[in-house]
């Protein structure tokens, strides 16, 4: 069976330690991954360390860079059956999502290659006509970076891109979930001609490897995704070294149905909102808040249109939806959706496994509507992260606006109308990072993607992702030739 390895300083390492990784569609395991500690998380800091301060990689011309970047972009491309087979198999994706996943990962790293020069400062305006002033940025050393199991590939590429392009080095800890194409990618950046000790990648639980990164003095930033819980925690380990921190976390979006909505539009936002992945996306449309003039024709439609999602082998290219992740997250979905019912929603479709010998050993889930909800009951207030959309009905739209922002969370939100001064009015008012209109989940490279309230801190994307890894730096030049006229007689 094979063992999937640390990669540091340009080399694979460790494998005495190990974890089990399982394929979350058979219940089989697949391999075994190193299971990183304290002892590789301080030996990878120290190596980004080095290699930061004393190698050519911070102050390499941006052009330089870029095409490092974009070979990066190039040699994924020229692997992505085989990562996308692993991605499968690891992580539970369709091979539909899987391979635009690992486009995706390839123009993120494109995107940055161009963007390693764009790192743009100010002249600032002072009063006095012998003051040069200005802004500058500059890369803040080691970026220790912690990502989640629901977009393993992608999420790489999202974090690291940014992060080198700003001259920075990095170490990684992919979640214990699904090392094995963060531990792959290792082989493809050596490929690409990135220099060894730029990226470190270490394996290994949240607990030991996580927690140790977390804590580690060496580290200049900390970027983490996954839970408000953990991010929490990260913050605070992060405060007691003084460290910046990047949190994307939870959110329990909201998405409006308007009664003059287009239908089959507003059907399908609300769909694939909520079960892209099977719901296992931090940005999913939860909550949905529908219009009670048309609540029960509404829900009519979306039930037919849930019970038409195919879910089952990942590998099949006819699946919609795959598995969720593991047991611990299907045993969570399955609570929640006991707990709505005992609330007093109304159980409208799936609810449960779905049928058949052939997904009996994977951890799948049916489409699910729980309807007739309240944004008090717990349903409409806690993280599910599957496929199991809460079903709201509303009287007027400011009193959805209000439910809406009615949430500790605050990273999307949605409202599906034609009026066009409603839409506005909404996307003013919605508290959250993203706002959709008569879509959802669309993101881009270009554009910032941060969540408010418990849903994050900082920003990801863009050109303001670039600069949320660089240092700021004020300079001041004085050009009078003349001492400080201070501490006269
Ligand atoms: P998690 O937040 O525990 O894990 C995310 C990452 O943090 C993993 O790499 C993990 O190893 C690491 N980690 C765990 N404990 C840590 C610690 N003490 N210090 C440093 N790093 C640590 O998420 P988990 O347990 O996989 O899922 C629990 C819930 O979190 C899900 O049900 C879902 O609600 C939410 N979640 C949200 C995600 C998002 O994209 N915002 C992604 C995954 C989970
Ligand atoms: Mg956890």
């Amino acid at each position: 069976m094979r063992t999937h390895k640390h990669f540091i300083h340009g080399q694979y390492q460790g494998g005495d330690h190990t974890f089990e990784i399982d394929n979350p569609a058979t219940g089989e395991r697949i391999g075994l991954a190193a299971r990183g500690t304290k002892l590789e998380i301080d030996q990878a800091v120290d190596v980004a360390r080095e290699t930061f301060l004393k190698t050519a990689w911070a102050d390499m011309d941006g052009r330089l860079r870029g095409e490092l970047l974009r070979r990066v972009a190039r040699v994924i491309r020229s692997h992505s059956e085989e990562i996308a087979a692993l991605e499968v198999a690891d992580a539970g994706k369709t091979i539909g999502d899987a391979r635009v996943e690992i486009e995706i990962a390839a123009q993120t790293w494109d995107y940055y290659a161009d963007l390693t020069q764009s790192a743009v400062g100010t002249v600032n305006a002072v009063p006095s006509p012998d003051q040069f002033d200005y802004t500058i940025r500059q890369p803040m050393g080691v970026i220790g970076i912690i990502i989640p199991w629901n977009f393993p590939f992608v999420l790489t590429a999202l974090k690291l891109a940014p992060a080198l392009a700003a001259g920075n080095t990095a170490v990684l800890k992919p979640a214990e979930e699904t090392p094995v194409t963060a531990s792959f990618l290792g082989q493809l950046l050596n490929e690409a001609g990135i220099p060894p000790g730029v990226v470190n990648i270490v394996l290994g639980t949240g607990l030991e490897a996580g927690a140790a990164l977390a804590a580690n003095e060496g580290v200049d930033k900390l970027i983490f995704t996954g839970s408000t819980e953990i991010g929490s925690l990260v913050m605070q380990a992060a405060a007691k070294n003084v460290t910046d921190v990047t949190l994307e976390l939870g959110g329990k979006s909201a998405n409006i149905i308007c009664a003059d909505a287009d239908r089959e539009q507003a059907v399908m936002s609300a769909a694939f909102g909520c079960l892209l992945h099977s719901g296992q996306c931090c940005c999913a449309g939860t909550r949905l808040l529908i219009d009670g003039k048309i609540y029960d024709s509404f829900m009519d439609q979306l039930r037919e249109r849930f019970e038409r999602v195919r879910v089952g082998d990942p590998t099949d290219p006819k699946s919609h939806l795959g598995p969720i992740i593991n047991d611990k997250q299907l045993q969570q979905i399955q609570r929640y959706v006991d707990i709505g019912q005992r609330e007093g929603a109304t159980l409208v479709t799936g609810g449960g496994r779905p049928a058949g010998a052939a997904l009996e050993k994977g951890f799948f889930f049916q489409p699910t509507l729980l309807g007739d909800a309240r944004n008090e009951m717990r349903i409409a207030r806690e993280e599910i992260f599957g496929p199991v959309l809460t079903c709201i009905s509303f009287e007027d739209f400011d009193q959805a606006i209000a439910m809406a922002n009615d949430s500790s969370y605050g990273l999307a939100a949605g409202v599906c109308t034609r009026d066009l001064v409603k839409a506005h009015y909404a996307a003013k008012r919605l508290q959250a990072g993203t706002v959709w209109i008569n879509t959802f989940n669309g993101l881009a490279l270009n554009s910032p993607f941060l969540g408010w309230k418990r849903s994050g801190i900082g920003v990801e994307r863009g050109v303001e992702g670039l600069h949320d890894h660089m240092h700021l730096k004020h300079v001041r030049f004085d050009l009078s030739r003349k001492p400080l006229p201070v501490f006269g007689d």
